[in-house]
């Protein structure tokens, strides 16, 4: 049989990439533009820089993503790329460049929702991963329990009511003098913390038991360092951390292992930015020990946003038949 190889392209926040996958597992390039330290200056990601940023870079990211594969366009079965959700400019850039490749190339078009490539992650490395299989997206803009019936088939069954997991980490990061993006540092730090020193609230949504809030937790932090500033009190920086990143994991553990029972499966995954935390992967892999479930995550350059993910996922969406029009536009709010 034919090999299907894929050209992916990834620009819905900071990172510009592309990527060029063999039959939906493996990656022949994977190459990324980050665009962190750009936005440290500001403390965040700026849409509009993000935007100019990418359209810099993302011819030279394919050519680059083309030639480390040693594979020419013309030897390109699809071209996949993420419409949506995402900040709507950076969307943008890659959705234009995708068409306008696709059609100057005369190769089918296929969208990819963003989740779905972070989920898809967990297949590059995992080759005998197969749905069906719950799966935890954590990342700086989703929090997302999913179960994954089908290649391309998901329910989400739970998400978060407020800020998402890494969203949150950012935020607790910044109040703490880390800066950003928060959530590799608070990792790091923690390390050094102790995680029972102060008791942040685990918060529960009342009537839903995997949706997940993480406000609470994140006031509660602010409002701790205020207490401690008013009484001329020092904190320690690596028992917040550690405490605060005991909160958030323990409710993330304890809804998906609430989850998994529930539904009766057997295979539990996470994915996104979040999932390279480390202490979420030993929690998780210690609940998933205990209750016989096989545990599955990406390496940490699969978790965070990367164009090889969107690859894998476009395979998937393509041998089921799934191509896109030249109307193609980027949406930012784009539902799972
Ligand atoms: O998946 P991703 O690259 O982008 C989105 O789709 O949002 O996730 C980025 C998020 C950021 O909030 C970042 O702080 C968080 O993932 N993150 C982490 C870690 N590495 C990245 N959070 C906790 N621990 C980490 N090690
Ligand atoms: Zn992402």
């Amino acid at each position: 049989i034919k090999d299907v190889l894929i050209l992916a392209i990834e620009s819905s926040c900071d990172e510009t990439a592309a990527s060029v996958v063999k039959n939906g597992r493996e990656v022949l390039s994977n190459v990324i533009s980050s665009q962190i330290a750009l936005h440290t200056l500001y403390g965040g990601v700026v849409p509009e820089i993000a935007s100019r940023k990418h359209i810099e870079k993302i011819n030279q990211v394919i050519q680059a993503a083309l030639s480390e594969a040693n594979v020419a366009l013309g030897d390109i079965d699809a071209i996949g790329v993420t419409y949506g959700p995402g900040l709507v400019g950076a969307l943008l850039v890659g959705v234009a460049e995708a068409k306008a490749i696709a059609y100057a190339a005369k190769k089918p078009l296929v969208g990819v929702h963003h989740i779905e490539g972070h989920i898809a992650a967990n297949f590059i490395e995992h080759k005998e991963l197969e749905p069906p299989f719950l799966c935890l997206v954590v990342s700086g803009g989703h929090t997302h329990l999913v179960c994954v019936k089908d290649y391309g088939e998901f329910e989400i069954i739970g998400k978060t009511r407020d800020d998402a997991a890494g969203e949150a980490f950012d935020k607790v990061a910044r109040a703490i003098g880390l800066g950003y993006p928060g959530g590799p540092k608070i990792d790091k730090v923690s390390k050094e913390g102790n995680p029972q020193a102060i008791a942040f609230p685990r918060a529960h949504v009342e009537d839903a038991p995997y949706d997940f809030s993480f406000s609470g937790v994140k006031s509660a932090v602010l409002n701790y360092l205020n207490g401690c500033q008013m009484k001329g009190a020092t904190w320690n920086q690596a028992d917040v951390a550690a405490s605060f990143q005991k909160a958030v994991t323990d409710v993330l553990v304890e809804n998906a292992m609430h989850a998994v029972e529930e539904y009766g499966l057997k295979k539990f995954a996470i994915a996104g930015g979040v999932a390279s935390n480390s202490a979420l992967r030993s929690a998780m892999k210690q609940a998933c020990e205990e209750r016989e479930i096989d545990f599955y995550y990406p390496s940490p350059i699969f978790c965070t946003d990367n164009a090889a993910m969107i690859g894998v996922a476009a395979y998937y969406e393509y041998k089921k038949g799934t191509r896109h029009g030249w109307d193609l536009n980027a949406v930012p709010n784009l539902k799972l």
